[in-house]
């Protein structure tokens, strides 16, 4: 990283950050105990809640039952909305009735209004109310005091709100002890000023004249002397926990140097949910974890908060660098989720009943008939915002991922050359490097898409621009690629290098889009290129800007085959607190950071694919890749799993980290191959050379101060293995596509746990050393070193798995010892599907484009199987504006395999043409024949393997577009 542009105090940062090698230093990571808000929520014991809901405020409109909750100690008003929402969803909101301000309501994840359904009241006694949720047959029991709510289906019990009573909900109050008294004057005239920089109306009234509890409706300033004297009639008594205790951190909260300001006091919130006849939950990435998530208690609960973690540990609950707040549950009866719509920072307690007892304990229980119902309670707690929680009640897998997608939009479909291979490094270090690299996957005959430039390609760090020396012709590198048919990615991180010769942040400035402090100037921190400024992205008008700078005139020498990257949005400040952004710096619209600190690598992410999508008019589909996340990012492009290590455990937790995130939506995921800080020895990087070939995004990276790795340093035999993997993946591409489309299309993960499919098979609800993609293949990657065998668990009563390799068939269910040498993935073809392959691998998926397909029909024990196939032309929005694309479905039955139109929208030519058709799980026929419509039957020739029941049935030269079929006779 020598670079003579960079200031010497970036260098001390850096030297600082590299110096605690190989392990994170946690000393730098808040714990709940050090996160003020978690020790007093986590403070609050399960009991009686100190909530009561006002049934005779109750009011119920078509769509929604508004009712008051009070909180009996400080006698604070909240007002809970509930929606039975469309598709089986609830949403609950609850925010003060006359907040002093307004709270943050978080904007832009969900993709529009969800559209509601019926709600009537349907029982009542004196002290519930029962609600019907529109035809879904689920009816929810409000009960008044204590607060609760009981979501039923039938009289089956299927979740409860607020049961342990630890909804808990701080109120905005005015601060009232001598310092704020001290300095209110001055508080309160900055204020004024920060308030006038954001807002350019006057701020939203929020309180109703009949603000209840004498709350003043006034929107307060911290240190407003008159009101805090009114307010001081509601802080006289306890609000739950101890009052000395809640005080702790509640206006002032240092972390090591940090100190953060909390001008608006205590504001968290937190709700608990319990799961009946739930053992199993999932969800809430992204952490370094198992699938499964863990019981909290007895440690800290799993934390939701962007960081820039250096040398992340695996196995535990900390905060990484994106936030996904959706949590599933799952039981062979039915598959749920809990969505908590809120950007500020969250932690989540996860407790069970039968957490601890052994296997025998629980059967004992069972067998006594004294067993309680296993039950998972979940306690969600967030330092700002509102309550806005969604129930996703399923009752399939499937439900709650078209559930959860309608809210928050379905994975967006990427360009085909995205899904294949990338090659990258921090760094290649100039054109002739590239050029090299680029010509060694010809030499070496590995397939490669593209090549991508860390921020050394920069000048100096300036996001947009070209190193002179190194990069002085980017427009010719960016040509030569482009007649390979491949593309490069250039990293475009979200802090600005302060530099008044850099136009980028002289304009960023001037349009006053900086994040401000808490003082109302621009906010600068340390990151790659010493002082920066971070751009608001929350605010639109700068987001269109940030779009605008990737026109082909905007951004120099940019070309169509140039993507982007987005690193570091978390954002990383590596002078901040935990290594980001104050808490208190200041957005547009005044809000604070703490309201929205887990959306802001989502729009950094957003604001770039827009800015790709508008370079070409509109037409093109973007590829973006963004390291941080929220709920809906998968609208945006791709993630990865950030800065790992070529470390054999960090290779097996990239297949729970991104199941983690298919579950949450996010299905275009992808760890570093091969481990990003660190060298691996030649047996991890082929080894993570194979998992990557069946996971969504693969990508090889690797820290500045590694040795190279490009495949083909690690002698013939390691090059070969390497470019057999890369092969898999390529032969696969028209399958990943086409799973890739169904995920667009209906929010289906394309990367899947077992269960998934499986759901009633309780052998599968802990596995994450083998997952599926789409539903017809099952792979199981070796993870281990020196690993002689896998056990593979093939699921589905009565059902049969071909080894994709062997197409030796397995009956299932069955755990399968699998003998594995370095060249082997195990991975099977599910009986009953048909899986599309191009197998004549190239240089990169464009030169694939016209080339023919296989179709590998695996037999059901029926002698039945089913599958299809997209294709458009891979990378325009046409086949959305203009319908162009051919979605192919094909189906055996009877002896005959039948192709015809999946859907007949699409229209679509391509030049390419079935080469060959492989049956698995076939007997010998005495004739195949080809029909067409209007056509006379024609022969084919064929090949029958009676050892392993294969059928190949050569050169039907059909044109894909086409309506055919095929008898065996
Ligand atoms: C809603 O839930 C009911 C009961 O679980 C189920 O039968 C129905 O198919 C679901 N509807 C939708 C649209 O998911």
């Amino acid at each position: 990283m020598a670079s003579e542009r960079l200031g010497m105090a970036a260098l001390a940062w850096m030297a600082l950050c590299l110096a605690a090698a190989f392990a994170v230093d946690r000393s730098n990571f808040k714990t709940c105990e050090q996160s003020s808000f978690c020790k007093r929520q986590r403070s609050v014991k399960p009991g009686s809640s100190p909530y009561r809901a006002l049934l005779e405020s109750l009011q119920l409109s078509q769509d929604s039952m508004k009712l008051q909750l009070v909180n009996e100690v400080n006698k604070v008003p909240l007002l809970l909305e509930l929606y039975g929402l469309q598709g089986n969803m609830t949403r609950i909101k609850i925010n003060e009735l006359s907040p002093l301000r307004p709270r943050y309501e978080v904007p832009d994840v969900l993709v529009h209004d969800p559209p509601t359904t019926w709600l009537a009241v349907t029982g009542r006694d004196e002290n519930s109310v029962e609600l019907s949720l529109g035809d879904s047959g689920h009816k929810l029991i409000l009960t008044g005091k204590p607060f609760r709510m009981d979501l039923l289906q039938g009289r089956e019990l299927v979740l409860s709100v607020n049961p342990r009573g630890l909804l808990h909900f701080e109120h905005l109050r005015h601060r009232k002890d001598s310092f704020s008294d001290k300095v209110s004057s001055s508080v309160g005239s900055l204020w004024d000023k920060i308030k006038s920089l954001f807002y350019r109306e006057e701020p939203k009234e929020s309180a109703p004249e009949d603000g209840a509890a004498g709350e003043e409706t006034e929107p307060a300033l911290p240190g407003d002397q008159e009101s805090s004297e009114k307010s001081t009639k509601s802080e006289e008594v306890s609000d739950g926990p101890n009052r000395a205790e809640e005080e702790l951190g509640s206006w002032e909260e240092t972390f090591k140097t940090h100190t953060d300001s909390k001008p608006n006091g205590p504001t968290s919130v937190g709700l608990d949910f319990s799961l009946p006849g739930f053992e199993h939950v999932y969800g809430i990435p992204e952490h370094a974890d198992n699938l499964r998530l863990r019981t909290t208690e007895g440690g800290d609960p799993y934390r939701l908060y962007n960081l820039d973690v250096f040398q992340y540990e695996l196995y535990n609950p900390m905060a990484l660098y994106g936030s996904v707040p959706l949590l599933l549950a799952h039981n062979t009866q039915r598959t749920l989720g809990i969505f908590w719509l809120n950007a500020a920072e969250t932690w989540v307690d996860i407790s069970s009943n039968t957490a601890g007892k052994t296997l025998f304990g629980k059967m004992l229980d069972y067998m006594q008939g004294g067993g309680e119902t296993p039950q998972t309670d979940v306690r969600w707690m967030s330092e700002s915002g509102i309550i806005d929680v969604f129930l996703l009640l399923g009752p399939a897998p499937t439900d709650v991922f078209r559930q959860y997608t309608a809210l928050t939009g379905t994975q967006a479909l990427p360009p085909l050359f995205a899904m294949a291979y990338h090659q990258s490094r921090w760094n290649y270090n100039d054109e002739e490097d590239v050029a090299a690299v680029d010509d060694g996957f010809d030499t070496h005959d590995i397939p490669c898409d593209v090549i991508w430039l860390d921020i050394e390609h920069t000048d100096g760090k300036r996001y947009f621009t070209w190193d002179p020396n190194k990069f002085p012709q980017p427009r010719n590198m960016l040509g030569r690629l482009a007649a390979k048919r491949r593309k490069m990615v250039s990293i475009v991180d979200p802090h600005i290098k302060v530099d008044s010769g850099y136009r980028v942040h002289n304009e960023i400035r001037s349009r006053g889009f900086y994040v401000k402090t808490k003082d109302g100037s621009d906010y600068e921190g340390w990151c790659w290129p010493g002082s920066s400024g971070y751009p608001d992205f929350t605010n639109p008008e700068m987001r269109a800007w940030w779009a605008s700078m990737f026109s082909y005139d905007q951004y120099e020498a940019s070309m169509e085959n140039l993507y982007v990257w987005n690193d570091m949005n978390e954002p990383s400040v590596f002078n901040g607190p935990e290594v980001t952004m104050y808490k208190d710096a200041l957005h547009e619209g005044g809000w604070e950071h703490r309201d929205l600190h887990n959306l802001y690598g989502f729009y950094v992410q957003m604001a770039t694919a827009q800015g790709l999508e508008q370079r070409s008019g509109g037409l093109e589909r973007p590829f973006v890749l963004s390291r941080a996340f929220f709920a809906g990012s998968q609208r945006y492009g791709a993630v990865w799993t950030g800065d790992n290590a070529a470390e054999w455990d960090h290779l097996k937790i990239s297949i729970p980290m991104c199941l983690s995130l298919a579950l949450a939506g996010i299905s275009f995921c992808g760890a570093d191959v091969g481990g990003f800080f660190k060298s691996p020895d030649a047996e991890l990087l082929v080894r993570w050379y194979q998992v990557g070939a069946y996971q969504p995004f693969y990508r090889a990276h690797a820290h500045l101060d590694t040795v190279r790795r490009e495949p083909w340093l690690f002698g013939e035999e390691n090059k070969a293995l390497i470019r057999a993997a890369v092969r898999q993946r390529y032969a696969l591409l028209p399958y990943w596509y086409t799973t890739f489309y169904h995920s667009y299309r209906s929010g289906q993960p394309v990367m899947r746990p077992l269960w998934v499919e499986y759901p009633d098979d309780v052998t599968t609800f802990s596995i994450d050393d083998q997952f599926l993609i789409g539903n017809a293949l099952l792979v199981h990657p070796v993870t281990e070193q020196g690993a002689h065998g896998v056990q593979v668990y093939l699921p589905g009563k009565g059902e049969v798995w071909y080894d994709v390799h062997s197409h030796q068939k397995h009956h299932a269910p069955q755990t399968l010892y699998v003998p594995v040498i370095m060249s082997s993935i195990p991975a099977y073809q599910r009986g009953g599907s048909i899986v599309p392959r191009k197998e004549r691998v190239r240089r990169s998926s464009d030169c694939m484009y016209r080339d023919p397909y296989t179709l590998y029909v695996a037999l059901s024990p029926q002698g039945t199987a089913e599958g299809d196939l997209f294709i458009d032309d891979g990378h325009t929005y046409n086949f959305e504006s203009k319908a162009q694309y051919l979605h192919r479905h094909f189906s055996f039955a009877s002896n005959t395999l039948t192709a015809r139109s999946a859907d007949s929208k699409g229209v679509f030519e391509s030049p390419a043409w079935i080469e060959r058709v492989v049956i698995l799980g076939a007997g010998k026929p005495a004739a195949v024949f080809l029909r067409q419509p209007g056509m006379a039957d024609t022969r084919l020739d064929f090949q029958h393997e009676p050892e392993t029941s294969v059928l190949t049935l050569r050169k039907p030269g059909i044109n894909i577009g086409a309506d055919w079929s095929i008898s065996l006779r």
